[in-house]
Parts: structure tokens; C-alpha cells; sequence
């Protein structure tokens, strides 16, 4: 789906930051041998990840959903020297995967790779964040906020990614349609939570930054 009319969007990705080679490598290896690679972040989106870990120089990352890594290696791009990027992800058959390029790059001694639901991870992490990607279950979302914003760190980030639901959010909502519902209430939650700013981005399938006062 294209925001923006398919020219311009490629003249916008054609004036973006390139995609690190290795990153490049992931991409073709996912096509080959993983199902629904279709889930990475991609190019444009992953520079924009980049960007946003480089301004902000996160101490610890948080990334529930890591699929094949390319959105861990690209919030990496941005963490500090002693910081850290955890990322989980319920799919164990990702794991070796995921540990062969994040050896590859330069940041595999700062990635743990949490295997499991988020929801049962995330209260086992023992530390505070300053930068964190939703992009799991989408059922989930709504629990996602509530379990992370006591261990955001003040002025820290989430990043949420798929907030426009290949623009289901202004269809007639399909009352069995779960996933759509509970991006709508997050939407929501978003805007009127009074701990958090935020902006909704219509970038790829829509990404919403939300800073912590
Ligand atoms: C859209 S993909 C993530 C893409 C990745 N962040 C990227 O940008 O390349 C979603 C991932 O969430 C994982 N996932 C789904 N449900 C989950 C859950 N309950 N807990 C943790 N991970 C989950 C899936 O296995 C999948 O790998």
C-alpha cells in the first residue's frame, strides 16, 4: 500500500539513506527460506528506525516481534557503546537465524534474543528502557503499552509499527476482526494517555512515535 501516489514514494526512498549490504544479505536470505518475509521492516522503514535510534542514542532497546532481525540490527545502528537491544520473539525456529547476522554486524555482543510471548517476557526484564518497537501480535498491542510504560525512562520512546492496519482503521469495523479493534482502542490509548505525546506517522503501514513526558 502506497501513501503516497508509487513516483513520489519512490523518489522518496531513492533520496533516503541506502540499507547497510548486510542488511541487504538478511533480506535475500529471508526471501529464500522464511515464510511471510513479506513482515520485514524493509529499506525506507528500516533507515527511519536507524535514524530515530541514532537521535535519540538509546541506552537500553526493547523490540518485541524480531522476525529475522533486520528491525533489531537497524535500532542497533543508534544504541550506546555499553547499552543493550533486547528483542523477542515467540517463533524459536527464527532463533539461529537471528544470531548469525546479528554476529555478523557489529552489535551481536549488545542483542539478547528473549524467546517466548512478549507478555510473558516482558515482566522478566529487569531493566528500564529508552527506546522500544512494538511489532508483534497485534491482539496485543493494548497489553504491550500497559506492561512497557512503567519501564519506559522518562523522555524515552515507543515506537509502534502497522498503527494504519493497511487502512482497516477507517473501514466499518468487521465485529470479528480482533486484530482491527485492538489497533483502533491503541490508537486511542495513544492519543489520550496523558503519560506519553505522541505523533502518528503514515509511513509504510503506518508508524506512531509516542515520547514519555
Ligand atoms: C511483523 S514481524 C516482526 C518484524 C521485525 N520487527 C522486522 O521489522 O523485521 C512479527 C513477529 O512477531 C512475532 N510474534 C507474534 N506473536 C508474538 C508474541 N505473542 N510474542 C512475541 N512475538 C510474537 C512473530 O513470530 C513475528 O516474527
Amino acid at each position: 500500500m502506497y501513501f503516497l501516489p508509487e513516483e513520489l514514494d519512490n523518489y522518496v526512498v531513492a533520496h533516503s539513506e541506502d540499507e547497510p549490504e548486510l542488511l541487504r544479505q538478511l533480506t535475500r536470505e529471508t526471501y529464500q527460506k522464511i515464510l511471510q518475509p513479506i513482515m520485514l521492516s524493509g529499506p525506507y522503514q528500516g533507515r527511519v528506525l536507524s535514524m530515530i535510534s541514532k537521535l535519540t542514542r538509546p541506552k537500553n532497546i526493547l523490540e518485541l516481534g524480531t522476525f529475522t532481525g533486520y528491525a533489531t540490527l537497524c535500532l542497533a545502528e543508534g544504541v550506546q557503546k555499553d547499552g543493550e537491544v533486547h528483542t523477542i520473539d515467540v517463533n524459536e525456529e527464527l532463533l539461529d537465524f537471528q544470531r548469525k547476522y546479528f554476529d555478523k554486524s557489529e552489535y551481536g555482543h549488545q542483542i539478547f534474543q528473549h524467546l517466548g510471548a512478549a507478555t510473558d517476557i516482558i515482566p522478566t526484564l529487569n531493566k528500564t528502557f529508552d527506546l522500544v518497537f512494538i511489532d508483534a501480535d497485534k491482539p496485543n498491542y493494548v497489553n504491550y503499552f500497559h506492561l512497557i510504560i512503567d519501564k519506559l525512562n522518562p523522555g524515552g520512546i515507543i515506537i509502534s509499527d502497522n498503527v494504519l492496519w493497511h487502512g482497516k482503521v477507517v473501514e466499518p469495523l468487521d465485529p470479528k476482526d480482533v486484530s482491527t479493534k485492538i489497533v483502533l482502542e491503541y490508537n486511542t490509548l495513544l492519543k489520550k494517555d496523558p503519560r506519553i505525546e505522541t505523533v502518528l506517522l503514515p509511513i509504510r503501514d503506518g508508524l506512531t512515535i509516542s515520547r514519555k513526558r
